[in-house]
């Protein structure tokens, strides 16, 4: 007489269990990971972003620095230090310097902006009063007071930023910062 064959019920069983097992894990695996993922994902998102940046802009990144009614009518430059909060991942500093920069008030109310970063090699320049003109200490580059150069030392004219005068007569500039050495002006 030859033994009965196994059902195939009795095969497939084994393979169920192991199948519902490996689920069971990895369904539990998904549930206890996920919270660990975005917790982590969380903690280091201000890693993620820029490493600082400043409060206290308006949506497109002008800072309030100065009355209209503050500069000289005939056009003398006056410098402004730009200053706000800064967060540093998760850091706050409060009242940071943000950079200096040259204002001038010009006919019709206009105001004209310079970074008063040297385009040669990164030193401050100075209004030369008496001389009507910029000057870096640093190796004499000269600038007439539109910005253009007056020598051959630096690559370009001093940076001019965006600003703007809103209707309560504050003058916002957009701060930048450009790189020295190049003839092109180029925000770093
Ligand atoms: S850094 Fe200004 S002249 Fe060199």
């Amino acid at each position: 007489m030859e033994p009965a064959a196994p059902s195939s019920d009795s095969e497939s069983l084994p393979r169920r269990n192991f199948m519902a097992a490996a689920s069971s894990v990895l369904i539990g695996s998904f549930v206890a990971l996920t919270p660990l993922v975005t917790g982590i994902a969380f903690f280091l998102n201000p890693l993620l972003k820029r490493r600082a940046n400043f409060k206290g802009s308006d949506g497109e990144g002008f800072f309030d620095i100065a009355k209209l009614s503050d500069l000289p009518d005939d056009g003398t430059p006056l410098r402004f230090v730009l200053r706000a909060d800064k967060v540093d991942a998760w850091n706050e500093f409060k009242d940071q310097t943000i950079g200096t920069v040259y204002l001038r008030k010009m006919p019709g109310d206009q105001v004209i902006a310079f970074n008063d970063t040297c385009p040669h090699l990164g030193c401050k320049v100075e209004y030369q009063e008496g001389h009507q003109s910029f000057l870096c200490p640093c190796h004499a580059s000269a600038f007439k007071l539109d910005g253009e150069p007056t020598n051959k030392i630096p690559p370009r004219g001093l940076d001019h930023l965006e600003c703007k005068t809103d209707s309560q007569g504050q003058v916002w500039v957009k701060y930048q910062e450009f790189q020295c050495g190049v003839a092109k002006q180029e925000a770093v």
